[in-house]
């Protein structure tokens, strides 16, 4: 089993000393907090917030993943020199339905020298 990092595991202090290390490597989940059912909606994943990550032919981030709860929704892959080799913030917009119940969203990567990376999850309230 590989070792998760996980946002809620990341302490205040670690935060701190590896900020850019942590930052360019943790999806972040954007979308509306309120959606109605059935309504497809946007899901944008964003790699970091204020720290790029490399795009190079041996360290590129290779997979994203939305996933509601332990369910799957979608995913992407990239190659290396998606970004023109140039260090990016990776970001994807998945357009999802919203189910009949509320759920609570969540994003994987995978960065292909420094492993799997689980954002924060997100309450959708869907009405
Ligand atoms: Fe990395």
């Amino acid at each position: 089993m590989p070792r998760v990092f996980k946002a809620t595991n990341i302490g205040k202090e670690e935060k701190e000393v590896k900020k850019d290390y942590l930052d360019r490597h943790m999806p972040h989940v954007i979308c509306e907090d309120t959606v109605k059912k059935g309504e497809v909606f946007r899901v944008k994943v964003r790699m970091g917030e204020h720290y790029t990550h490399p795009d190079d032919y041996d360290h590129y981030i290779s997979t994203i993943q939305l996933w509601n709860r332990e369910t799957l929704l979608a995913e992407t892959r990239y190659s290396s020199g998606a970004y023109g080799n140039k260090p990016a913030n990776a970001e994807v917009d998945f357009y999802i339905s919203a189910p009949e119940v509320s759920m609570n969203l969540s994003a994987m990567a995978v960065c292909t020298k420094h492993g799997l990376w689980q954002s924060e999850d997100i309450p959708v309230k869907v009405i």
